[in-house]
């Protein structure tokens, strides 16, 4: 079991061993005269090796318009796919091999920057500048006037590239400093023009994102402002990609063992005819063939389908060190040192079967826990807000009185509470008192945008969100009727979770199950499991406060009620328990 021990351990590890891309490393050199021929070569060499796009065909530095949607010369481009898609590896890859091509040459300086690591919109310019190997305060006020001048440097080529660019679209202000380098992209010729004796300078922009809405939102805000980009759609990875990949990293196991490929070939209990696959160590053929196919029906993430892979070896090396008759641990693992690819015992479907369903959960699970921050943080608005109307509590942030203090509304929202319809408007009014209290460490979205995300939510199948005005509006109070009817139509929709809040509070506070250290040790995982654990954190954080603000709210109208009470109490006693106290009780 040595392979337990060949885990990639480094970002460079895992770029490198990208199976399909190593060989058109020339290609990239080749055609590097510009930054923006650069981000024409990484489509390239996307579409040609992972997703087969190009199979056959030559493309080189020629137009790509056959593959990209959008605005083909432009110097920017917008990758977008869900997790576990090959973004970010494909463009680090690209990134790594220009940077080999040109070794010992004057190459493009090169930026990549992991949005998320930016806690304010501005700090984006500083991290590129950072990035780009200038020297400077990490809190530069001049950094974006810095930049820029370096951009229009005829003798600089540069090429940005800004990961997670998801996070750069919460407000205002992200979103402009988004604009102002993708600007500073569109504007730099295109590579076709500009050539390797170009006089003026030239910046590549390449965005990577996997919200599935940021498309429709983000491209056409881009093309307003005349920067435009190109768009690349990452799909998920088919069984026979996920096969392949994780076959190659198999592969990579090989040179760890003492033995030569001959012998490997020769000791292994799979015939190999020509043309096919050549064995695979560790795996009972059919048990990859079986983890590849779920995770492509699943999810088509390749990052699951290698965990999954990771994990049914540790089951087989768990249930080796359980077989073996040997007390001590070091004796344990000497005895798993002596397996060869050919006595190694494998994964079998059975393993596979084992771990698929801690790494798949519940396909709404998996969704709602791949959902970014704002999505995340509306379904627990809806959460918290239906959750107080269960319990008879105002609407957090609303002056509408809780409808728990006159008996008669306490009456209706009991009644109403079953059917957990909630307003928009009142979820919005939620959503901002939340994160108000939260200290303002998110910036909240206005209420077309809250409304954009409940869409996307819609879409998902996790929420059913109503087209006309909700009729969940209570009907004997005329003056809550006059008010409903004067409020924003838009307010007025009604908002309902599409499956159990248990599960929805699960999905968004909890991770998925472990999925073996390996997960955590490729420096990707290590930042994808960074982002969405500060994402959980912070949801949690959230959740406990208005948790516990429901349960004092519950425990004050509580005491409020043992008040009504005690003064109906002094009340019958005055009245002396006659006709006219029983009818007024
Ligand atoms: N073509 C490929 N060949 C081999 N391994 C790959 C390939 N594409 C992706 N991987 C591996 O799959 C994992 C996930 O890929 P990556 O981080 O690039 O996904 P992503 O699309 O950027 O996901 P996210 O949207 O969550 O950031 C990484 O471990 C990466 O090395
Ligand atoms: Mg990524």
């Amino acid at each position: 079991m040595k392979a337990r021990h060949h885990r990639p351990s480094g970002r460079a590890a895992t770029v490198t061993s990208l199976p399909m891309l190593a060989r058109y490393s020339n290609t990239v050199s080749r055609h590097l005269s510009t930054a923006a021929a650069a981000v024409r070569i990484a489509v390239a060499t996307r579409a040609t090796t992972s997703f087969k796009l190009l199979a056959g065909k030559r493309k080189g530095g020629e137009s790509l318009a056959d593959d990209l949607d959008g605005a083909q010369d432009s110097g920017c481009l917008y990758v977008c796919g869900l997790p576990g898609t090959g973004k970010t590896a494909l463009v680090r890859s690209i990134l790594s091999d220009v940077a080999a091509a040109n070794f010992g040459k004057r190459g493009p300086r090169m930026a990549f920057v992991n949005c998320m690591s930016a806690s304010q919109p501005r700090l984006v310019f500083n991290l590129v500048l950072q990035a780009l190997g200038e020297k400077m305060q990490p809190d530069d006020v001049e950094a974006e006037k810095r930049l820029q001048t370096l951009i229009k440097d005829p003798s600089q080529r540069i090429l940005i590239v800004l990961d997670e660019i998801d996070h750069l679209l919460r407000s205002r202000a992200h979103q402009n400093v988004l604009y102002r380098l993708f600007s500073w992209g569109a504007l730099s010729p295109p590579a076709s023009s500009s050539g390797t004796g170009n006089s003026m300078g030239t910046c590549g922009v390449v965005g990577i994102a996997n919200s599935l809405d940021l498309t429709e939102r983000f491209v056409p805000l881009l093309a307003s402002k005349g920067a435009a980009p190109a768009v690349l759609h990452f799909r998920p990875f088919e069984a026979k990609e996920i096969m392949s990949v994780v076959r190659a990293r198999l592969a990579g196991l090989k040179g760890r063992y003492d033995v030569d490929e001959d012998q490997l070939r020769e000791e292994d209990d799979i015939i190999v005819e020509d043309g096919e696959e050549p064995p695979l160590p560790l795996f009972v053929p059919a048990a990859l063939e079986l983890a590849s196919k779920k995770i492509a029906a699943a999810t088509g993430d390749v990052r699951k389908a290698l965990d999954t892979c990771r994990m049914a070896i540790d089951v087989v090396e768990s249930e080796q060190r359980r077989l073996c008759a040997l007390d001590s641990e070091e004796d344990k693992k000497q005895h798993l040192r002596t397996f060869t690819p050919s006595t190694a015992p494998r994964v079998t479907p059975a393993h596979i079967l084992k771990v698929l369903s801690a790494v798949l959960g519940s396909p709404q699970l998996t969704k709602i826990r791949s959902l970014g921050l704002q999505p995340k943080l509306a379904l627990l608005a809806l959460l918290v807000a239906q959750k107080r109307s269960a319990e008879s509590l105002s609407v957090l942030g609303s002056s509408s009185t809780s409808s728990s203090s006159s008996p008669s509304s306490s009456a209706e929202s009991s009644a109403a509470a079953p059917t957990s319809v909630t307003r928009l408007a009142d979820v919005e009014s939620t959503y901002l008192t939340m994160l108000k209290t939260d200290g303002g460490s998110f910036t909240a979205l206005e209420r077309s945008e809250l409304l954009d995300v409940y869409e996307m939510l819609e879409v998902q199948g996790l929420v059913t969100l109503s087209a006309t005005a909700s009729s969940s509006s209570p009907s004997g109070n005329i003056k809550r009727q006059l008010k409903a009817a004067a409020a924003d139509a838009v307010g007025s929709r009604a908002l309902r979770l599409a499956m159990g809040s248990e599960d929805v509070l699960k999905g968004i506070t909890t991770a998925a199950p472990p999925v073996g250290a390996a997960a955590a040790a490729t420096a990707t995982a290590s930042t994808a499991a960074a982002t969405s654990k500060a994402v959980l954190e912070s949801i949690r954080r959230i959740w406990s406060v208005e948790e516990a603000r429901i349960r004092r709210n519950k425990g004050w109208e509580g005491m409020q009620g043992d008040a009504d009470e005690e003064r109906k109490r002094i009340l019958r006693e005055e009245l002396g328990g006659g006709r006219g106290a029983q009818a007024s009780f």
